[in-house]
């Protein structure tokens, strides 16, 4: 019943069916509660979340991610441009591999998975990680790694994980 308030930009069980709120469905447990906590407490930046999660306590949180932990993940089906894929696919294996292995599909408590994620909301979060490298908690490897990235680099990363559905 809390999940209800989610469902209309997450989708019904966590599989997002528009391009800007992410797909959460079957995400680490750990990683869903760490996440939604510091949305809560404004140490994550959000265009939405934020304010969603003020009207939340810890342990309807801990529910919440039990449930989306327990749902299963299913891809955005997007239309993608073969050449930007393989562009992007490039940079992944020199610069991202090492924390996204599997083409993306790997998660653990402190990396989500990014494979066959919406492309627009990879964008997004790719521009927030690298214009405003405190504005949301990440590895001091992955800051590096973006710091030498162009727009063009990361629209064609995103087109990347994308297309590893
Ligand atoms: C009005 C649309 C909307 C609603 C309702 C909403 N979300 Fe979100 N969610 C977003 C957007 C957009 C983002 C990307 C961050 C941002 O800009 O706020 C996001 C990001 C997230 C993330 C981060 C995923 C990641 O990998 O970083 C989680 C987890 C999440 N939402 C869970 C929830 C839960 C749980 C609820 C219900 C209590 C909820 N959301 C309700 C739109 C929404
Ligand atoms: C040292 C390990 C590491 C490296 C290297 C790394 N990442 Fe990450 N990445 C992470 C972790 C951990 C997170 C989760 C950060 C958080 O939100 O707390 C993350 C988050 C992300 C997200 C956000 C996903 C979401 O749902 O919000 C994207 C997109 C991403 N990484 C892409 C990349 C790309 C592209 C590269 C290479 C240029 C890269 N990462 C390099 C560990 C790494």
């Amino acid at each position: 019943m809390l999940a209800e308030t989610c469902h209309g930009c997450h989708g019904p069980n966590g599989v997002s069916m528009g391009p800007a709120a992410p797909t959460i469905a079957g995400f680490d447990r750990q990683y869903l509660i760490r996440v939604l906590q510091e949305f809560r407490e404004d140490e994550r930046e959000s265009t939405i979340m934020g304010r969603i999660m003020t009207g939340y306590r810890p342990a309807e949180i801990r529910r919440m991610a039990s449930y989306f932990a327990a749902q299963t993940w299913a891809s955005a089906d997007v239309q993608l441009d073969r050449v930007v894929v393989e562009q992007g696919r490039a940079i992944h294996e020199h610069a991202c591999v090492e924390c996204h292995q599997d083409g993306g599909r790997h998660q653990d408590r402190d990396t989500p998975r990014i494979a066959g994620q919406w492309p627009i909301y990879l964008l997004f979060q790719l521009e927030s990680f690298r214009d405003r490298p405190t504005s949301i908690r990440q590895p001091s490897k992955m800051r590096e790694a973006l710091e030498a990235l162009s727009d063009d680099d990361l629209g064609a990363l995103a087109q990347y994980y994308a297309s590893e559905r």
